[in-house]
């Protein structure tokens, strides 16, 4: 009877101490401290509730991290390649008019192109935005001024070519961001570049769902 009763008490134990384990701790929703942010926010929650089938979005956190990375770096030049209907585009945004910089981004078709400019303009940062319709493979060697940050969210077997074309413009401190780094869905051999290049520092989040690499080029 003891030895029952003891096995019980073990195996509530266990159990209430893995609970207290792995309760995620919530976010909560971003909160906006402005007009401008609470447009952006809204068109966001929209875009997130009525665009997302076909669009292949970035999930609503990976959006708040590009967001939050953004600011944080003060950047002034974002890069993104895959603009799809403009989703990660806006939450770049949401940083960018913050830092008082700019965003150029690409896309290959012309009918998610067409979506992302009118979601660019709802959300009012039409303005700081430059979409270019086209391969980026070709199009971001026209590409001159510094970079502070490089988004990645194309053709994933393209991302080696991306890499070596843009990493000579990102400058010392800046960051290249690819998304979809769960190994289901990644290229190993930018994976590798990334993770054997000394100039470079990468550390791997939110691998739980889509996977996003944070690589820094340092100073
Ligand atoms: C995963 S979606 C981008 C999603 C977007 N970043 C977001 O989270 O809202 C990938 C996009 O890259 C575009 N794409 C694929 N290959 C491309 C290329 N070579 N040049 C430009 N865009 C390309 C696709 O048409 C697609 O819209």
């Amino acid at each position: 009877m003891l030895k029952k009763t003891l096995l019980v008490f073990s195996v509530l134990m266990i159990v209430s101490g893995c609970s207290t384990i792995i309760t995620p701790v919530r976010a909560g929703e971003p909160l906006p401290s402005s007009e401008e942010e609470k447009k952006i926010l809204a068109v966001l929650d929209d875009m997130d509730k009525k665009q997302r089938p076909g669009m292949m979005n970035v999930p609503v956190e990976d959006g708040r991290l590009l967001r939050l990375l953004t600011e944080a770096a003060n950047a002034k030049h974002v890069v993104e390649i895959g603009t799809s209907n403009g989703y990660s585009g806006i939450w770049f945004c949401l940083a960018l008019h913050k830092t008082g910089g700019t965003l150029t981004t690409y896309e290959i078709d012309a009918a998610r192109a067409a979506l992302a400019r009118e979601n660019f303009r709802r959300a009012g940062v039409d303005k700081i935005v430059t979409l270019i319709e086209g391969d980026a493979h070709e199009q971001v060697t026209k590409l001159k001024d510094p970079i502070d940050m490089v988004f990645l969210d194309a053709d994933k077997t393209g991302y080696i070519d991306y890499l070596n074309k843009l990493l000579p413009l990102v400058r010392p401190g800046g960051l290249i961001i690819a998304h979809n780094m769960n190994p289901r869905m990644a290229d190993p051999i930018y994976i590798k570049a990334i993770t054997s290049d000394p100039r470079l520092e990468t550390i791997f989040l939110n691998m739980q769902a889509a996977g996003v690499g944070v690589t820094l080029r340092k100073r």
